[in-house]
């Protein structure tokens, strides 16, 4: 027993928590891809993810909701919290394999819980692996709870068709910008209430991480909008065109603009040069997934969402809305 304690204390390392700061960035990166490609079993850990950027972007757009654990001196994990209005949801979070199972991953737990404190973050998730109980474990004593399944979901990228109805944020005068955010203000949180991806918009808009869609109804509102990340550096990769955010105004016309929202998401996919059109859909939301299913979607990679507190959120049917929390 007394052995087993002394053990115990001697495997657990000094631990601090800190904000991320800019030098680094390169650790981070680098212990991100090492973590998932070792827990994946590629066979090149550093590969994971190719020339897509979480770690850079995420911390541009947010760097007070970036944290990092040092050991001795030495970065050895990250975590980023990202604040979407009345929802909030956290990772990617990852240690440096050879400090797995010593209690870093809950200390870098801390921080991001502070954040959805501070913001008054009413509905806080994560997507994880489903299959694996330690990743279920760990969040489940923060108080998330698993959910539904979240479907990563891809298609080809076709010919851009002829869809009229869009035009592009990055094309919209600075004078225009504030209030074309409070109309996706407003259309998120007619879907959600108090829900706000602002800092999704603002961030691809300022990184130049791709471009946000803007779908518009006959009398000329706001119908829908999608944040995509296209091509290298962005949460995308070479090729593809991710749909990191998307919705459409709840009501009567809400399927068939879900489904006009998919078709041009492909358009702008299809004139930037791009092969794949990746999106993610709790399956909760039965009807969008449904109809990704329909328009040729297939599912890439499958998790699990955990919520705090363990109810739907917008993860519910009628919602049609795309996001995996990843
Ligand atoms: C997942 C990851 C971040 C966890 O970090 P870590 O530092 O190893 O985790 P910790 O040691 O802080 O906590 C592990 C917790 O898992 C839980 N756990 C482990 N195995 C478990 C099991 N079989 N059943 C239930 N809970 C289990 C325990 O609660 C443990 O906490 P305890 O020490 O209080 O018992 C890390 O392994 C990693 O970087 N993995 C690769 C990247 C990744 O998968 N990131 C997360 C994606 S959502």
């Amino acid at each position: 027993m007394g052995m087993r304690n002394r053990t115990a204390e001697a495997a657990q390392p000094e631990v601090t928590v800190r904000p991320l700061e800019e030098r680094d960035l390169p650790a981070a990166d680098r212990i991100l891809r090492f973590a998932f490609g070792t827990f994946l079993g590629l066979p090149e850990p550093l590969s994971f993810m190719g020339d897509a950027d979480y770690v850079r972007t995420r911390w541009l757009a947010d760097p007070s909701a970036a944290f990092g654990a040092e050991i001795d001196g030495e970065l050895v994990g990250s975590n980023f919290a990202t604040s979407w209005g009345s929802t909030g949801f956290f990772g990617p979070l990852s240690i440096r394999p050879d400090f797995w199972d010593r209690g870093v991953g809950k200390r870098l737990m801390e921080p991001v819980l502070g954040c959805f404190e501070r913001w008054g973050t009413k509905h806080a998730g994560l997507f994880t692996f489903a299959h694996s109980q330690k990743h279920v474990g760990l969040y489940q004593k923060f108080g998330f709870w698993p959910r539904f399944l979240t479907a990563v979901m891809t298609t080809a990228v076709g010919q851009p068709a002829p869809t009229p109805r869009w035009t592009r944020f990055s094309d919209l005068p600075e004078s225009e910008r504030e209030p074309m955010l409070r109309a996706c203000r407003e259309v998120t949180g007619a879907a959600s209430a108090g829900l706000d991806v602002s800092r999704e918009i603002r961030a691809v808009a300022q990184q130049g991480l791709g471009d946000t869609l803007l779908l518009r109804a006959d009398a000329g509102r706001l119908a829908g909008l999608a944040v995509c990340h296209c091509g290298p550096g962005s949460e995308a990769g070479s090729g593809i065109c991710y749909v990191k955010f998307g919705v459409v105004r709840p009501g009567p016309a809400a399927a068939a603009d879900f489904d006009h929202l998919l078709d041009a998401c492909g358009s702008m996919a299809a004139e930037g040069g791009l092969r794949r059109l990746v999106a993610g859909v709790n399956l909760a939301r039965h009807e969008a997934y449904l109809r990704m299913l329909g328009r040729g979607f297939r599912t890439d990679l499958q998790g699990i969402a955990m919520q705090r507190p363990d109810e739907p959120g917008y993860n519910r049917a009628g919602v049609y809305l795309i996001d995996d929390w990843r």
